[in-house]
């Protein structure tokens, strides 16, 4: 279904800092324990137990879900979130039906339409990380679009992933990687993770310090696989469309009072 156009050694080494930062090519996301975490990523999950459950159609649930999206958009910087990313669709989302896909990336082209004005007022900075091939020619547009539009914005880095799975997006930049490889631009014995960092999709952003999952379920469903490496993880049974900012407040709280060792011995 993918492809469719729709129409609609460590012993020896010294004691280090007390927070390593995993991988040079990103930008430290500056959240240490007892902190605000500076970036928060969420799997959405939900929406369709949410409106079965009520006796409606799955779409409702991701409408309602939206809406959530909003919401917790706006609280995010309030409570000290710099950098927030989404999970909306992953690379198996595809094998949902027809009518749910189409629906899905529908919603993802309002959201955008409807809500640009609001982050561009709001200090909001848009973007998107996943396989944008596979996607409707006027949903790359809008994406393209509040990306550029958005890029000054700094008060909130929001990134939502379309079409994105952790290991694709691995597999995408390891491709880049042979490329240049073979055309001699990088030695194989030179790459590092820095070089495979700066060809995800997520190169510039800092990795997460907080993965929340919602509904119940403690997987990740290849979500950001490379960059969580060393996130911590909240899983709460609270569908998406009932999770309020009041929850996320509390979750971030508890964050704070987490101790993030990075691989080192406990203090
Ligand atoms: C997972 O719940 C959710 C999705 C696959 C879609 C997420 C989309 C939204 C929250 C709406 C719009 C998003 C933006 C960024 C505007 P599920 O449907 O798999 O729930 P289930 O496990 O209960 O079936």
């Amino acid at each position: 279904m993918a492809g469719i156009e729709l129409t609609g050694g460590a012993g020896a080494q010294p004691a280090g800092p007390p927070e390593p930062a995993p991988a040079a090519a990103r930008p430290a996301a500056g959240a240490p324990a007892g902190r605000v975490p500076a970036h928060v990523a969420i799997i959405m999950d939900g929406n369709g137990r949410w409106a079965t459950g009520k006796g409606w159609p799955r779409l409702v649930g991701h409408r309602r879900g939206a809406e959530r999206v909003k919401e917790i958009v706006a609280a995010a910087p309030d409570l000290g979130i710099r950098w927030l990313t989404l999970y909306a669709f992953s690379t198996e989302n595809w094998k949902r039906s027809v009518e749910e896909v189409i629906g899905l990336m529908r919603l993802f082209s309002r959201y955008i339409e409807k809500e640009a004005d609001r982050l561009a007022e709001e200090g909001v900075r848009m973007r998107f990380v996943g396989d944008r091939g596979p996607l409707e020619s006027r949903l790359r547009t809008l994406m393209e679009g509040i990306e550029a539009r958005t890029a000054p914005n700094t008060r909130l880095n929001l990134t939502v992933a379309i079409n994105y799975g952790g290991r694709d997006e691995i597999l995408r930049a390891t491709r880049a990687l042979a490329v240049a490889a073979v055309a001699g631009e990088v030695a194989p014995a030179a790459i590092d993770e820095a070089g495979l960092a700066a060809r995800l999709d997520s190169a510039g952003l800092p990795d997460p310090d907080l993965v929340i999952r919602t509904s119940g379920e403690t997987r990740i469903s290849n979500f950001l696989l490379w960059q969580s490496a060393y996130a911590e993880y909240e899983f709460t049974p609270t569908l998406w469309p009932d999770f309020t900012t009041a929850e996320l407040a509390a979750i971030v709280a508890r964050y704070g009072e987490r101790k993030r060792r990075f691989g080192a011995a406990a203090g």
